[in-house]
């Protein structure tokens, strides 16, 4: 692949898009390799859970790439942001964590990409935007819709509306992040909070992170039978017998992911 590296060490899945050129900005072959690694990182039983960043010190994505834009009739537009929404999708639907680790510019389809990650941490220079309303356009990778989502409609309409970017700690202030690490340590730190996550039950993270992503779109009531329902097919799975065993004999619970 020319422009999404993937490493994979220890059950952990370093996925790095490359196009320091153009920092990291997303064209139609940096999105149709992001898709194939992540088809193949689904299908593959060794990777436990699934780190997303950018090549270099600058950027982590800065964004769709603009160079298509002036070309593009509304046909184009609409296939355009559709092309980046279904692999995005495929990024949130994944059954294993995905934790972004954003070591840089986070813009427009950059910032789109993070919210598609399950789970958030940036480095201190990491930049925060939609800027999209500045070219005029909106944003069409899922910016109107996930970042509401995440952080609420208002702090969403003041990004969204305004093109402004904000700094890690701002993004961290309004939970667009979950964390902030000095540049130097940022993957340090995200390998680190991955491999805390690999001791835990790998079915039953699957299922919360089904339950949750199906919650949130439903009403409370409906969320409340899906949870019910997940609870139900964990307890079809060998490691809840381990783990609830691991407790009772007082020691580390070896899942096995069945
Ligand atoms: N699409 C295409 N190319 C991009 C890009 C994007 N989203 N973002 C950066 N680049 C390119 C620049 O055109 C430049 O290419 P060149 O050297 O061939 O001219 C290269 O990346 C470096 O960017 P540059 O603007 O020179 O770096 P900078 O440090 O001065 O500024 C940014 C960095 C991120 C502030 C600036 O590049 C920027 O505003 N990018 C667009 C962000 C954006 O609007 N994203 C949303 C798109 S919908």
């Amino acid at each position: 692949m020319d422009f999404v590296k993937l490493e994979v060490k220890g059950g952990i899945a370093i996925v790095t898009l490359d196009r320091q050129a153009k920092l990291n900005a997303l064209n139609g072959m940096v999105l149709n390799e992001l898709e194939e690694t992540f088809q193949e990182l689904q299908g593959n039983d060794e990777v436990r859970v699934i780190i997303v960043t950018g090549a270099g010190e600058k950027s982590f994505v800065a964004g769709a790439d603009i160079g298509q834009f002036p070309s593009m009739s509304p046909e184009d537009a609409h296939a355009f942001a559709k092309r980046g929404q279904t692999v995005f999708s495929l990024i949130e639907s994944s059954t294993k964590p995905v934790l972004a680790a954003i070591n840089g510019f986070a813009l427009g389809g950059g910032c789109e990409l993070a919210l598609s990650c399950h789970l958030r941490f940036a480095s201190e220079n990491a930049l925060f935007g939609q800027p999209e309303v500045k070219l005029g356009v909106i944003a069409g990778y899922g910016g109107t819709q996930r970042l509401p989502r995440l952080i609420g409609r208002g702090r969403a309409l003041d990004l969204l509306l305004s093109g402004r970017m904000i700094k890690a700690d701002e993004a961290l202030q309004m939970g667009l992040v979950n964390g902030v690490f000095p540049q130097i340590e940022l993957l340090s730190k995200v390998e680190e909070y991955a491999e805390m996550l690999m001791t835990q039950g790998p079915q039953a993270q699957a299922l919360t992170i089904r339950a949750v992503y199906r919650g949130v779109e439903t009403t409370l009531s409906k969320g409340l039978e899906e949870e019910a329902a997940a609870f139900r097919d964990v307890f079809e799975t060998e490691d809840r017998i381990e783990g609830a065993t691991a407790f009772l004999e007082r020691r580390p619970a070896k899942f096995k992911n069945r």
